[in-house]
């Protein structure tokens, strides 16, 4: 994905943020060093007010471009700013900003700027909870909204001014998702994607399970791909130390604790999905049955398991002639066994299984990166060393490949 922003970037070069007079302003060169990570250039314009929270001097550092703050500075900047840029960002924005721009003023660069922009625009909001509650605010919000202005809502937290609520803006990592959703390339738009990650909890008694090492990772960055690309997104996850599913405020999300509520949401959601995209570790056995007290301390204890039901068979005998999602596993293996992988892909009847080696050097469980060699019916692709998300990414092209043709 990086890959592709970076080359819709070279095309269009830039982004223009626009940073206004709130407390948060001084986040600012955060966002900017997060958006230039993508490989594009960031050119800022603040307001009068933004000036007293943050210096332009420290954007201009952190942006390696000059910052403009007055229409008279360089004349004409706001035609031209406005002409090559991929997307108009303004973080934090301020009431007063917000406001301005759904009444058509524009008496200062950002606001002239904004007017003269036909590009996509991104607002952050950052104020006390009670200012972004307030009617009129509301209102007028809601008319910038309407005109195709995409909010990033703030979010839920303790306030500059000491008080809890909602007002925080949203994380520099939030901004940049939803500016690679943005202006991504929408390939995936309208297809209906379910991703089940994580591993499951089987309950031996109400205090003790069994699970795996499974981190969820795979899935979210499965999950966090197809959104930006444009698809409706549903993530059912098992229990995760993930510290938050929030970047992808624009998926539906189900958590799930045991293989049996896995089973269940799997079965309920896949029944629309057009790709159905299994990456969960559900455990293969559970307890036969369940001890309604803390079983106590013994010498010694016996666990009789027994097998769980298998998801993504059950998934796939669920297909009929009217609805048939495309569905992709994955087969973690210790070591290299391609060959089990192929024989879960026909035993299963699914069209794709992803075989990954989770003893290898980058690859697996709680790992950032992942190697992966993707398997069909009709052909073997392997996916070397990279992040889960770039990873992620040529799953979805591929699965992209057999959707558009016959299946
Ligand atoms: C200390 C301080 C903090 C402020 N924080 C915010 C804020 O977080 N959000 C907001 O909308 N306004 C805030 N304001 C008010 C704005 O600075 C004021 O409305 C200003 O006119 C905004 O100008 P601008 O939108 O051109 O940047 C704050 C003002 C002060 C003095």
């Amino acid at each position: 994905m990086e890959d592709k922003a970076r080359g819709r970037a070279d095309a269009a070069r830039h982004v223009v943020l626009g940073v206004t007079g709130g407390i948060a302003a001084y986040k600012s060169p955060l966002i900017v060093r997060a958006i230039k990570d993508l490989g594009i250039e960031v050119r800022v314009v603040m307001t009068e007010a933004a000036r007293q929270f943050v210096t332009p001097l420290a954007l201009e550092v952190v942006s390696e471009n000059p910052v403009l703050w007055d229409n008279f500075q360089s004349p004409l900047s706001h035609i031209n700013m406005a002409k090559g840029a991929l997307a108009l960002i303004i973080a934090p924005a301020t009431l007063n900003t917000i406001s301005k721009f759904s009444s058509g003023i524009a008496d200062n660069l950002l606001t002239t700027l904004f007017m003269a922009f036909r590009g996509p625009v991104i607002i952050a909001p950052a104020m006390n909870w009670r200012m972004y509650d307030n009617p009129i605010f509301k209102d007028r919000l809601a008319y910038l909204k309407d005109k195709g202005v995409v909010e990033i809502p703030p979010e839920m937290g303790q306030l500059a001014c000491g008080e809890q609520g909602v007002g925080r803006m949203a994380s520099a990592e939030r901004i940049v998702h939803t500016l690679r959703r943005v202006i991504g390339a929408n390939d995936m738009k309208g297809l209906r994607v379910v991703v089940v990650s994580g591993p499951t909890r089987e309950y031996i008694d109400p205090v003790r399970f069994i699970t795996n090492r499974s981190s969820g990772k795979m899935g979210l960055a499965l999950a966090r791909v197809a959104c930006l690309r444009g698809g409706v997104v549903t993530l059912i996850s098992g229990p995760t130390s993930l510290p938050s599913l929030s970047d992808i405020s624009d998926a539906e999300v189900i958590r799930v604790e045991t293989s049996g509520d896995m089973r269940r949401a799997v079965l309920e959601k896949s029944r629309e999905a057009d790709i159905v995209v299994m990456a969960a570790a559900v455990c293969d056995f559970k307890p036969e049955r369940f001890i309604e007290d803390k079983i106590s301390r013994t010498e010694r204890f016996t666990l009789d398991l027994i097998k769980t039901t298998d998801i993504l068979a059950e998934v796939s005998s669920h297909r009929n002639a009217s609805k048939t999602p495309y569905i992709a596993g994955f087969a973690a293996e210790t070591g290299d066994r391609k060959d089990r992988a192929r024989e879960k892909l026909k035993r299963k009847g699914i069209n794709m299984i992803v075989f990954n080696d989770v003893t290898a050097e980058g690859a697996g469980f709680d790992s950032d990166t992942n190697i992966m060699t993707v398997i069909t019916p009709e052909q073997e692709l392997s996916i070397p060393k990279m992040s889960k998300e770039d990873g992620a990414d040529r799953i979805f092209d591929i699965i992209l490949s057999h959707i558009k043709g016959p299946r």
